[in-house]
């Protein structure tokens, strides 16, 4: 990427647009949005646009915002973009990853599949690949790069908590707990958990000596916050002397920052990956070394 490369990004984006543009040089513009009342959006992009452009869209609340990206990634080949990456910090649908039931969508194959028709080039951090190894699998676009935030989560939490017990609270957090555990010698274990269903899940505790440890759940999303909430009143019952979170995508879903709060969870820390009052930690240099390498 240079300085003729162009970032487009819309309003709710602002913040991490500019921090991105700053380290990376990058021009800078916003596309307009109007909702109509039906629901239906209408977008403008600058008339006219350089060969190389990057979006900028988390994926969070998905929905709406694949449509938004229809909508950019077709209008902004019209306009002259010849080569288009899209960088969304949080990915959406990576979770459904095989039909659990017969005849249910495999949404991440679907998705994926859209979205390496409209881009060349897919940035994300942490996407929650577990079935499968690359994000490339994925999301079969030319370029597929999948970053992680967990050695910044990492040095968050050194700062705060030096001699930490990192606990991932299931088995699918191991490989972020590996990488955040390493990075500063952490002790460090994940829990099992069993989900029956949005807002029901029950984790068993590692075999680890929790009692009189500070505590750092350590996890890719935070939605519903039950995950979280349960591994977090199972430390604190199993005596740890508190239980902070740090997780890369703040999703937290209606109530979720209270489930988690009412739990007896002292700090939750976040990246910028999704905008929340909890962001405490900026991707904007790990986005910019991948887009300026
Ligand atoms: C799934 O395994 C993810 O890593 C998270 O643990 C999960 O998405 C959290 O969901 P919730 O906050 O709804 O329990």
């Amino acid at each position: 990427m240079s300085a003729s490369d162009l970032l487009l990004f819309f309003e709710d984006e602002t913040t991490l647009a500019h921090k991105l543009a700053q380290v990376t040089g990058m021009a800078l513009a916003q596309i307009e949005r109007h909702r109509f009342p039906d629901g239906e959006t209408k977008l403008r992009l600058p008339a006219s646009l350089p060969a190389r452009v990057v979006v900028l869209r988390s994926l969070h609340q998905p929905n709406d915002r694949l449509i938004e990206l229809l909508l950019t990634a077709r209008t902004a080949r019209q306009l002259g973009a010849q080569h288009l990456t899209l960088v969304a910090p949080y990915m959406a649908y990576m979770r459904q990853d095989i039909a659990f039931a017969p005849g249910e969508a495999v949404s991440q194959k679907i998705v994926g599949a859209w979205l390496a028709e409209l881009f060349d080039a897919v940035i994300t951090v942490d996407p929650h690949l577990h079935r499968v190894a690359t994000l490339r699998e994925a999301i079969p676009t030319q370029q597929a790069l999948a970053l992680s935030a967990a050695p910044l989560l990492a040095d968050l939490v050194k700062t705060h908590c030096p001699n930490a017990l990192l606990v991932g609270p299931d088995e699918e957090s191991e490989q972020w707990i590996t990488a955040a555990a390493q990075r500063h010698r952490f002790d460090h274990a994940v829990c099992r958990k069993t989900r029956h269903g949005d807002r029901s899940v029950e984790v068993v505790l590692p075999d680890v000596a929790v009692s009189g440890r500070e505590v750092v759940l350590l996890d890719d999303i935070a939605s519903s916050g039950h995950t979280l909430a349960q591994a977090a009143r199972a430390l604190l019952q199993a005596g740890a002397r508190s239980v902070d979170v740090a997780v890369t995508h703040a999703l937290f879903s209606g109530d979720a920052l209270d489930v988690v709060k009412s739990a007896g969870v002292r700090h939750i820390w976040s990246t910028d990956a999704v905008a929340h009052d909890s962001n405490a930690v900026s991707l904007a240099g790990l986005l910019g070394s991948a887009l300026t390498p």
